[in-house]
């Protein structure tokens, strides 16, 4: 059963609340805005410079990156008092924990707004300063990354290394289970962050890795990855999230 801090009704009355669009000009009377889009610094900068073109002077820009520097994503628009890191956890409807970046001038203000709005969500807030990969995915990416270097070096199939890691560390997924479902593509984008901006070998992204983004095995949204996954499953299991 999946965890809800809300009554079934007010959640199906939120929904219905939804409003999809794919106009950003729709956007102008917005008070927060979470951008989710792919993990790539230059069209998030373009995105977060038309955001603040659109939206209204006191709208809050806050973004779901995993790894990009908010400062430099701040620098794209006239407030960066205003720009945000707020990092969800995949998959959001399950995952307690939202991480929480302040820029260099992200204000007080702003700070304060967004950790309320995460606790009103029923999230678990947890605060990290502008380096990158901030606090989960400078820990995380690198055992990912390392998981890979074990595949490719062939010290062990990528069943044993999950399952080492699973039972042995009571991990509830493996490494290479889970980079499949958060996007090998979004694991090489992270590495390449923390590589080019701590500037340490030890950041390295495994040749594996980047071949599998090279050849389109993506993970689960694209039925490959590490692993191969049934489409039809998947849809199930997705539509239940
Ligand atoms: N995958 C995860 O587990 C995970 C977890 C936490 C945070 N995030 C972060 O969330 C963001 C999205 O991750 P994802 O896994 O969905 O990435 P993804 O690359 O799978 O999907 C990105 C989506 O953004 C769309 N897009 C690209 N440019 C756009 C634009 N200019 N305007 C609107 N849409 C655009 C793409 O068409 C695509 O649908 C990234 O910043 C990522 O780091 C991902």
């Amino acid at each position: 059963m999946l965890y809800s801090p809300f009554l079934p009704e007010i959640g199906s009355g939120a929904i219905r609340r939804l409003k999809c669009t794919s106009r950003l000009e729709d956007l102008q009377s917005a008070d927060v805005i979470i951008e989710a889009i792919v993990e790539s610094e230059d069209v998030k900068k373009k995105l977060f410079s038309d955001l603040d073109r659109i939206s209204k002077g006191s709208a809050i820009l806050a973004s779901n990156t995993s790894s990009i520097s908010i400062t430099r994503l701040a620098s794209a628009t006239g407030r960066p008092n205003k720009v945000i890191g707020m990092h969800f956890m995949n998959p959001p409807p399950i995952m307690k924990l939202v991480e929480i970046v302040r820029g260099a001038d992200t204000s007080d203000e702003t700070f304060m707004t967004i950790k309320a709005l995460a606790e009103r969500f029923g999230k678990e807030v947890i605060c990290s300063e502008d380096y990158p990969g901030f606090i989960v995915n400078r820990i995380l990416m690198p055992m990912i990354n390392e998981a890979f270097f074990t595949l490719y070096t062939g010290v062990a199939t990528k069943e044993d290394i999950d399952s080492g890691m699973k039972l042995g560390t009571n991990h509830p997924m493996g490494p290479l289970e889970l980079a499949d479902f958060i996007g090998l593509d979004v694991c090489l984008s992270i590495m390449k962050v923390l590589y080019v901006g701590l500037g340490d070998n030890k950041y390295w992204p495994c040749p594996l890795l980047v071949q599998y983004v090279d050849a389109g095995r993506l993970g689960r949204k694209r039925g490959i990855g590490v692993y191969t996954y049934d489409k039809l499953v998947e849809a199930k299991l997705s539509s239940r999230i």
